[in-house]
């Protein structure tokens, strides 16, 4: 017996119905707000992710599914879609077309990690990219965006984190100062943080294990005026729409690119995997890959935990308005016309089971949960009628059969 593989799940009704639920709500905001959809590999070269994920982060370090293939090139599944989308956009030249190029994508991410609730090793992911705005503004709108999206999809509790990991010009001073308090606490830190404290302190501040305890004392990076003010303006704009957030100047993302605003929703209902979405501005990503200079934002959120907090209701199936049975002998083609031209008419109908007995049918017609029994057999057939049975009162009718779609749609 083989079975799926640990951290690997199969997705039955009615929590598939949910993502499709989900999937349709993030299709309809991402239409509004404009941003045209962007289908990327699931595999992609694993060098691509070494050089914008960043070397030294989790991801790519320990959690990612890397791999040789019969070409003996080194290929990975994609553990974000970040990279993939900043990738197309840089080899479809999209800059030479409009450098302003606002991008969706929904698809499954792989990360190796140790599953738990709400910690996959295969997830769905939902995310935007908008590429070709430097303006506070488009922060503001990508986190709007998201709020509308899990708002609509019925979340009730979830808080929103903003921080500002300045640029170019502020980080050194800040990463110089990370460093020298990390090494003075090296003793303290993990095996991981310690060997990675020069090449990439700030991962110091989000590993699993000393990310709290380094947070609270660690040195708080002070932003040069101009991130100082985007990141003022991205506040006023949030502040404007009516979105709820608190700063946390603590708080650093796992990934390496990001560049001015970072966020995170945030939930306590999902115990400690409590990341429903992160996201931020990555204004030197595009660049440090070979492409052009192009300023970016953007986020993406974990379906699979979304869905797990939406309410059941949105994955109710739609109720069965029918069974179809046959008698046998000449009844089945009847009964099986009638079955099809009650689907092409849009009414939910199942049966056809003809190869079963009578009473073997009926059983699988109660099981089904229909609302109304339709049997066919060789009277009716004679008479081209058929007997509706109601499963919830018992009554029974006899109708022309050609009037089925309409009795049934009452
Ligand atoms: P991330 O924070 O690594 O960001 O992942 C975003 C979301 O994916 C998380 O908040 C979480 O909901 C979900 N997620 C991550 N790992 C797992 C897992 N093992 N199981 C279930 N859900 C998971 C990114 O991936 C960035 N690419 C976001 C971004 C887009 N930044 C800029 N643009």
């Amino acid at each position: 017996m083989i079975t799926s593989i640990r951290g690997f799940r199969d997705i039955f009704e009615p929590e598939s119905k949910l993502f499709a639920s989900l999937e349709s709500i993030a299709r309809r905001a991402f239409g509004t707000y404009s941003y045209s959809e962007l289908r990327i590999p699931a595999v992609e070269m694993h060098e691509l992710f070494v050089k914008s994920t960043g070397e030294t982060t989790d991801v790519v370090e320990k959690e990612m599914y890397s791999f040789q293939d019969a070409g003996e090139r080194r290929l990975a599944l994609r553990p974000e879609g970040t990279p993939g989308v900043a990738r197309a956009y840089i080899q479809h030249n999209l800059n030479s077309v409009n450098p302003r190029q606002k991008l969706f994508y929904i698809g499954g991410m792989y990360r190796a990690e140790r599953p738990q609730k709400g910690r996959y090793r295969e997830f769905e992911q939902i995310g935007v990219e908008y590429i070709g705005n430097a303006a506070p503004s488009a922060d503001a709108e990508t986190i709007i965006l998201l709020s509308d999206i899990l708002k609509e999809a019925g979340l009730a509790r979830f808080s929103v984190e903003l921080n500002s990991l300045g640029c170019g010009k502020c980080r050194p001073a800040y990463r110089e100062s990370l460093i020298n308090f990390l090494h003075k606490c090296e003793d303290t830190l993990c095996e991981h943080c310690r060997g990675r404290i020069d090449k990439n302190p700030l991962r110091a501040l989000d590993c699993k294990i000393d990310g709290p305890a380094v947070g609270q004392n660690a040195p708080v990076q002070e932003l040069c005026p101009e991130c100082a003010d985007h990141f003022a303006a991205v506040q006023k704009y949030l502040d404007d729409a009516g979105v709820r957030y608190a700063v946390n100047r603590n708080m650093v993302r796992g990934l390496d690119y990001y560049t001015k605003t970072v966020f995170e929703f945030k939930t306590d209902l999902l115990g400690s995997q409590d990341s429903i979405a992160g996201g931020g501005r990555y204004d030197s990503l595009i660049k440090s890959m070979g492409g052009p200079d192009v300023p970016a934002v953007g986020w993406a959120f974990g379906a699979d935990r979304v869905v797990s907090m939406m309410p059941p209701a949105a994955g109710a199936a739609e109720p069965l308005k029918a069974f179809v049975i046959s008698m046998g002998g000449t009844a089945d083609l009847p009964a099986f016309r009638l079955l099809s031209g009650l689907r092409r008419a849009g009414v939910k109908a199942d049966g056809g089971d003809f190869a079963k007995s009578f009473k073997a049918q009926l059983r699988a017609a109660d099981k089904s949960g229909a609302e109304k029994l339709v049997i066919i057999g060789e009277n009716e057939v004679l008479k081209s009628t058929c007997m509706v049975k109601d499963l919830k009162t018992g009554g029974q009718t006899e109708i022309p059969a050609l009037e089925i779609t309409t009795f049934l749609g009452k």
